[in-house]
C-alpha cells in the first residue's frame, strides 16, 4: 500500500478583517478546483457571477459567458510513468505531493488571487487511485479548515459529464443529454437529466477504452502526444489504413440487448497482431504495417463505441431519419426490438463525448455521422481536447453546477471538511 500524502503546510492565515473584506463581495463566486485522482496535478479557477450573497446566480439562466475560467495549471506526470507498463501510485503520489503546491501558487498568479478570493473549494474524492486522491483531498482540506472555505467535493466521472456545458454554453447544451464518457478508467453511456441526476445505460464489462489505447500503444511502442499514448496510437493510424490492417472483430456483437462494452478481447487480439509483426521484423524497427494495425485496431474500438451510442440512442426512443444508409436504419431497427421494456422513452437533446478519447478526432467524426442519421437535429458536442483530459476546470465548474441549486450550499456550508474521505471506487453514478 501507499503512504498518504502529507500535505505541505498551507500560507499563514491573515486576519478575520482582512478575509471578510477579500471575499464574498456579494457579486461573484469564485472556486477553485483541484484535480489529483489520477497522473495529473490540475488545478484552476473560475469564477462566475451571482446577484447577491443569498442568491447564487450561476449558470443555466441565461447568458453563456457567465462562467470565467481565470486560471487552469497543470502538471503532467507523462515523462515519470513513461519507462514503465502504467501508472506507478508510489511515483503518482509523490509527484502530485511536490507539484500541488507549485500547481497552486501558478493558478493563484495566472488569476491575481490568493486563499483569501476563494469562495469555495471543489476537489475530486473519486473515483480515482486512493493515494493520489488523498494528496488533493488533504491538501484541500486544511486550507478549507484554515481559511473557512466550504468544500465541495466532487465526483470525477460527474466533472467529465458537466464539462461539456461549460465549453458549449448550458443553453446550447440542455438537459437531458446522451454522455459518452470514454477515458482511462472509464467507458460509460449515461444519460444526464440534470445536476447528480444520472441513469447509466452502458459501461464496459472489463478494460476501458483508454486503458485500451495505451496498452496497444505501447506495444506498438507509441511516442506520447500531448501527454498521452493514446493520442500517439490515433498519429501513427492516421499513417495507416485500416483496411490493410487485421481484420479485428468488432467486440459484443451478439449482445444487443445492452448498452454495454469490452475491450480486452479487441486489445489481446492488438497486442497479437503487433507480436506477429515484430517476429516478421526480428528485432528490427516495425514497418509501416505497425501503422495499419494502429489503424485497424482504432476503427474497431470506434466502431464498438458507436454502435453502443446507435442502441442507447434507439432505447431512448431516438428516430433514425429513413434517409440514413440502409444498413444504419436496419441495424437501428434491430436495435429498437431488443429495447429492455423497463426502460422509458427519453429523448436526449444531444450527443456528446467526454474524457481523454473523446479528444479523438477518429472518434468525433465518427460520431458525428452517427449524430446526423438521427432527427430532430441531434448534435454532437464535445469539449476541446485540452478540457477533455482530466483538468481542473471541470472540478470547479461541476462545483458551480451544483452550487446553483441552493440547498446544496447550505448543505456544504454545514460539513465539516476533516470528515471527508477519498472514495477510489465512488459509484453513486449508477
Ligand atoms: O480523462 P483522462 O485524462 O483520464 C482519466 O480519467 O482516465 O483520459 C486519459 C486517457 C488515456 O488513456 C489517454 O491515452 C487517452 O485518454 N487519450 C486518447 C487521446 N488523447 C488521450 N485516446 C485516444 N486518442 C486520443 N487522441
Ligand atoms: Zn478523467
Amino acid at each position: 500500500a501507499c503512504a498518504v500524502a502529507t500535505p505541505p503546510p498551507p500560507p499563514p492565515a491573515q486576519s478575520d478583517a482582512a478575509r471578510a473584506g477579500e471575499r464574498g463581495n456579494g457579486r461573484d463566486l469564485v472556486v477553485l478546483g483541484v484535480e489529483t485522482s489520477c497522473d495529473d496535478t490540475c488545478v484552476a479557477i473560475l469564477k462566475s457571477r451571482r446577484r447577491n450573497r443569498d442568491d447564487w446566480d450561476l449558470v443555466g439562466e441565461n447568458e453563456n459567458d457567465k462562467v470565467e475560467v481565470l486560471a487552469n495549471q497543470l502538471a503532467s506526470q507523462f515523462g515519470i510513468h513513461a519507462e514503465y507498463g502504467g501508472i506507478v501510485p508510489r511515483l503518482a503520489v509523490r509527484a502530485h505531493q511536490d507539484n500541488l503546491p507549485q500547481v497552486l501558487e501558478k493558478a493563484f498568479e495566472e488569476a491575481s488571487m490568493t486563499w483569501q478570493n476563494i469562495d469555495a473549494i471543489a476537489v475530486t474524492r473519486g473515483p480515482g487511485l486512493s493515494p493520489c486522491l488523498w494528496a488533493g483531498l488533504s491538501t484541500c482540506c486544511d486550507a478549507a479548515q484554515q481559511y473557512e472555505i466550504p468544500l465541495i467535493d466532487i465526483n470525477h466521472l460527474e466533472a467529465h459529464a458537466l464539462m461539456p456545458r461549460l465549453t458549449q454554453g448550458p443553453q446550447t447544451l440542455r438537459f437531458p443529454f446522451l454522455t459518452l464518457i470514454c477515458s482511462g478508467g472509464h467507458t460509460m453511456l449515461m444519460l444526464v437529466r440534470g445536476v447528480r441526476q444520472y441513469e447509466v445505460l452502458g459501461t464496459t464489462l472489463d478494460d476501458a477504452v483508454g486503458e485500451t489505447f495505451d496498452k496497444v500503444a505501447r506495444a506498438l511502442r507509441v511516442e506520447g502526444h500531448e501527454g498521452h499514448l493514446g493520442a500517439g496510437l490515433e498519429r501513427l493510424a492516421a499513417e495507416g489504413c485500416a483496411e490493410r490492417g487485421p481484420a479485428f472483430r468488432v467486440p459484443m456483437e451478439n449482445y444487443g440487448d445492452t448498452c454495454n462494452f469490452s475491450f480486452s478481447g479487441l486489445k489481446s487480439a492488438a497486442t497479437r497482431a503487433v507480436k506477429a509483426l515484430e517476429k516478421r521484423a526480428q528485432g528490427g524497427t516495425l514497418d509501416s504495417a505497425s501503422a495499419d494495425i494502429a489503424a485497424a485496431f482504432q476503427a474497431t474500438a470506434v466502431k464498438h463505441l458507436t454502435r453502443g451510442t446507435r442502441r442507447a440512442l434507439a432505447f431512448l426512443g431516438h428516430r433514425v431519419s429513413r434517409s440514413a444508409p440502409r444498413n444504419i436504419v436496419r441495424n437501428f431497427d434491430r436495435d429498437v426490438e431488443r429495447r429492455p421494456a423497463t426502460l422509458r422513452h427519453e429523448l436526449p437533446s444531444a450527443l456528446v463525448l467526454s474524457g481523454g478519447v473523446a479528444s479523438n478526432e477518429f472518434l468525433r467524426a465518427e460520431m458525428r455521422k452517427l449524430a446526423s442519421y438521427f432527427e430532430d437535429d441531434l448534435r454532437l458536442h464535445h469539449p476541446p481536447a485540452a478540457l477533455c483530459t482530466d483538468n481542473g476546470v471541470m472540478v470547479a465548474y461541476a462545483a458551480l453546477e451544483i452550487l446553483s441549486d441552493k440547498r446544496w450550499l447550505d448543505d456544504f456550508a454545514r460539513r465539516d471538511p476533516t470528515e471527508l474521505q477519498a472514495d477510489p471506487q465512488w459509484r453513486f453514478l449508477d
